[in-house]
């Protein structure tokens, strides 16, 4: 799909055919945030593929917004591999890294006929304890995946944009 079409048009799928998801588009989809540019390519994101009946139906019992998508990425950050800045005290590149990440994902699942939706609706702590997450790692967004279902629509909040002059400011 064109680019300027496909990012017009996506938007939060959050009703899904019952479809599995095929392999072939969860590979392109999963390469394409391979593809993704990290802090100095340090590529802290860790990705958790919820697939099976079992590991769905915990995620839906943790989160409200697990919808009915077959598939649920559980993207994480390993707090020990992002980028720290030597500048400043603080700053860091790892929730960057996993957004960018994140986005090429949605973006490349829209461009293959397959629906997204960005989740943060879900209790971190919880989601790493119930999926024994390893110390360093923390989850920062849950992205569910499948083929939108045949009356699945945009949200109100998906048209609801502020000016550019809200947002852009020229000095
Ligand atoms: C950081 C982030 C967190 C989000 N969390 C949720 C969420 O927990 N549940 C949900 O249904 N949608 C969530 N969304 C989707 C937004 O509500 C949606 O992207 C926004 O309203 C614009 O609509 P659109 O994606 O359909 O264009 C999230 C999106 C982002 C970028």
């Amino acid at each position: 799909m064109e680019f300027s079409q496909l990012i017009k048009e996506r938007y939060s799928v959050r009703k899904y055919k019952p479809d599995m998801l095929r392999q072939d588009d969860l590979n392109a989809i999963l390469k394409a945030g391979m593809l993704a540019p990290t802090g100095c390519n340090y590529q802290p994101q860790r990705i958790y593929v919820l697939q099976s009946d079992e590991v769905v139906a915990k995620i839906r019992s943790l989160t409200r917004c697990a919808f009915d998508a077959p598939v649920v990425l559980l993207i994480a950050l390993d707090e020990t591999e992002d980028w720290k800045s030597p500048l400043e005290a603080g700053c860091r590149a790892g929730i960057q890294d996993v957004s960018i990440v994140a986005d090429h994902m949605m973006l490349a699942a829209w461009d293959r006929g397959v629906g997204s939706c960005w989740v943060n609706y879900f209790k971190p702590s919880e989601v790493k304890a119930a999926f024994d997450l390893p110390k360093n790692e923390t989850p920062v967004l849950l992205m569910t995946l499948g083929y939108p279902a045949d009356d699945a629509k945009p949200l109100k909040l998906h048209y609801e944009s502020k000016t550019v002059s809200e947002i852009v400011k020229r000095l």
